[in-house]
């Protein structure tokens, strides 16, 4: 008995083919229903007692011979069709390929561009290492104006003249060196502000800058403007502005919307006004024109500037700004798919 099971050893050792159907049949010879493995095992209650244990051993080590046998015979069958593309099965399913979702600052930030753009706006970009010049100087902010401290900067140590830029309004000013009135253009960018991480606030986030000069710019335009942003944004239609300060502008207004006061929610986070506010804003102090070489008796113009979290924060309900950058997938994946 033992004798016969290693005959079939040897044969299930020395077996090959290159032809499914052949290994189909040797198959179902050794490990088939009514095959080979099959029939010692109902031989295994006439094996004496003293045998049992050597038999058992053998049939188990037939098995598995034979079972790895069939396996690698066929994946290497099946391996070499496919290289030669004899048996491509175009039915079968495809690698899982995950889709992924754009982030939510992505988003947020191509809905406010794709708005600006069709009231002929350009998009301008400014490098995020920037000189004292255009960040501040240019902007109507000279060395130890008091408004500097608004802004808590990152000084590079190598050269205090570089900073890493505290504002997109940077940009406007690189925008207006290289280009002459008409200028309607908005930058969105990174920006970098030496203040403590919490929920409310980061040291690096982002803003989008719009500037428009023109002949006869005026404060209606820009109020026009805006009021049409926001329709298209938020879909509310009431805006207001309350006058402020901001040393480029002159004057200059901070921008609320009204959010509207229907839920919990509207009511925690306009702290119960019903207003929010979304932005700066003003006429282009003639100061900046003329530094710029623009002449301000001929040309007048406006600007504003947002931040893009805390519209993203508003319009998805997002609690803490700190989501936005820690990479975590159950947080991004919330956000649409790109198709
Ligand atoms: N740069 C300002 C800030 O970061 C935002 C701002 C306010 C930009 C008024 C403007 C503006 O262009 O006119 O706080």
């Amino acid at each position: 008995m033992i004798q016969e099971i290693d005959k079939y050893l040897e044969e299930v050792k020395s077996f090959e083919t290159k032809d499914l159907k052949e290994l189909e049949n040797f198959r179902i010879k050794f490990l088939g229903k009514k095959g080979i493995l099959n029939q010692l095992f109902a031989e295994f209650k006439n094996v004496p007692n003293e045998e049992k244990k050597l038999f058992g051993q053998k049939i188990n080590q037939l098995k598995q011979v034979a079972t790895g046998k069939v396996q690698s015979i066929k994946e290497n069958l099946e391996n070499n069709l496919e290289e030669q593309g004899s048996q491509l099965d175009l039915s079968r399913p495809g690698y899982p390929v995950e889709i992924g979702s754009r982030h939510p600052i992505s988003i947020v930030k191509n809905q406010i561009i794709e708005i600006f753009k069709n009231i002929g706006f350009n998009v301008s970009e400014g490098p995020e290492i920037e000189d004292d010049w255009h960040n501040f100087t240019a902007l109507n902010l000279p060395e130890y104006h008091p408004a500097r401290d608004m802004q808590d900067t990152f000084f590079l140590q190598q050269n205090p003249d570089w900073l890493l830029r505290t504002h997109t309004s940077s940009v406007q000013t690189r925008y207006m060196e290289t280009h002459q009135p008409p200028i309607r253009t908005i930058s969105p960018g990174r920006v970098y502000r030496n203040e403590d991480i919490s929920a409310r606030s980061h040291c690096i986030f982002h803003q989008v800058e719009g500037l428009y000069i023109d002949k006869g710019v005026s404060f209606a335009d820009l109020k026009q403007t805006l009021l049409y942003f926001t329709k298209e944004m938020f879909g509310k239609s009431k805006i207001r502005l309350r006058p402020s300060y901001f040393p480029f502008t002159e004057p200059s207004a901070e921008v609320d919307i009204y959010w509207g006061l229907e839920t919990e929610t509207d009511k925690r986070i306009t702290k119960g006004t019903g207003w929010l506010e979304i932005m700066g804003a003003g006429m282009v102090d003639p100061n900046v024109l003329q530094n710029m070489n623009i002449d301000p008796e001929e040309y007048t113009g406006f600007a504003f500037g947002m931040g893009i979290e805390r519209i993203a924060m508003l319009l998805y309900q997002i609690q803490d700004i700190r989501m936005f950058y820690e990479n975590d997938m159950r947080f991004l994946s919330q956000f649409k798919p790109i198709i």
